[in-house]
């Protein structure tokens, strides 16, 4: 099948399978398939295309693309992705920002992620701040086996360790978590039932957190209609300088706090 064929029969497929955005999804499967960038996908419509079938019809049953590629990026890095962890999202990368934001000036910060995943807050700011000493703890082993792998492919160096918010507690520069923040998976996308549920649903966390934490700084990312409820428990922690943060399509994300 030629590329243009291949581009045709996939978009086709996924609009009819629902998925939102069709036409993008078969450009990314198709280059992956081709070896190129999304960018190059059009440049030789006659060339052929293998082994497109089985990774369509995955998608076609609305399993993330980033599963199916089994690739992702995030910030300046490319993610290893399967199911033992959640697909690194575009919001999360506004923690990053953030959280870098406030370690800029420090030389040597101590950074602790709570629930690493795939290792995508880690690992980026392990990338982008050279003198950060970045731990990471998660109760999920796989999660763990993933971060792991994906932090020897980058060559970073992140302490990984089985442990949850306990290990806030051990004193911090900056203690940074995306946690489990979604209260049911009904009516949600279908994409989601492939992840784990442990990385999804989950409430009152970011309380939790803030309580235990003995850190200078403290960001979290929270869910839509979450942040001032969430500032509100980091005020009542004895949190001061205290932010909220909207993502790149303009909802309330990040929450951050110095502790006075
Ligand atoms: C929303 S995912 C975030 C993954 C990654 N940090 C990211 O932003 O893509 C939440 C992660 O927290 C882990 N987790 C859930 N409860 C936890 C707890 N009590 N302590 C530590 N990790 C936890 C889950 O296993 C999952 O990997």
């Amino acid at each position: 099948m030629t590329a243009r064929e291949a581009l045709r029969i996939a978009e086709l497929r996924l609009a009819a399978a629902g998925v939102p955005s069709p036409r993008v999804d078969a450009e990314l499967l198709v280059a992956h398939l081709l070896g190129v960038k999304r960018s190059a996908v059009h440049l030789d419509p006659e060339v052929d295309v293998d082994g497109l079938e089985p990774l369509l019809s995955r998608r076609e049953d609305r399993e993330p693309l980033a599963y199916v590629i089994g690739e992702w990026g995030f910030r300046g890095l490319v993610l290893k992705t399967d199911r033992r962890a959640l697909v690194p999202r575009p919001e999360t990368e506004t923690v990053v920002e953030r959280a870098l934001a406030l370690i800029r000036d420090a030389p040597q910060p101590r950074v602790l992620d709570i629930g690493v995943g795939s290792g995508a807050i880690a690992l980026s700011i392990a990338d982008e701040h050279s003198g950060a000493r970045v731990t990471a703890v998660d109760i999920s082993s796989d999660a763990l086996a993933l971060a792991r792998e994906n932090a020897e492919r980058l060559g970073l160096d992140v302490a990984l360790r089985r442990g949850g918010i306990d290990a806030a507690a051990e004193g911090w520069d900056l203690v940074v978590s995306n946690p489990p923040y979604v209260e049911s998976l009904e009516e949600l996308d279908p994409e989601l039932t492939f992840e784990p549920s442990a990385a999804l649903l989950g409430g009152a966390l970011h309380g939790e957190i803030a309580r235990a934490a003995r850190t200078t700084w403290l960001v979290l990312e929270v869910g839509d209609d979450q942040a001032s409820q969430v500032a509100d428990e980091l005020a009542a922690a004895g949190y001061a300088d205290i932010t909220i943060t909207k993502d790149l399509s303009g909802r309330e994300r990040v929450v951050e706090g110095r502790r006075g």
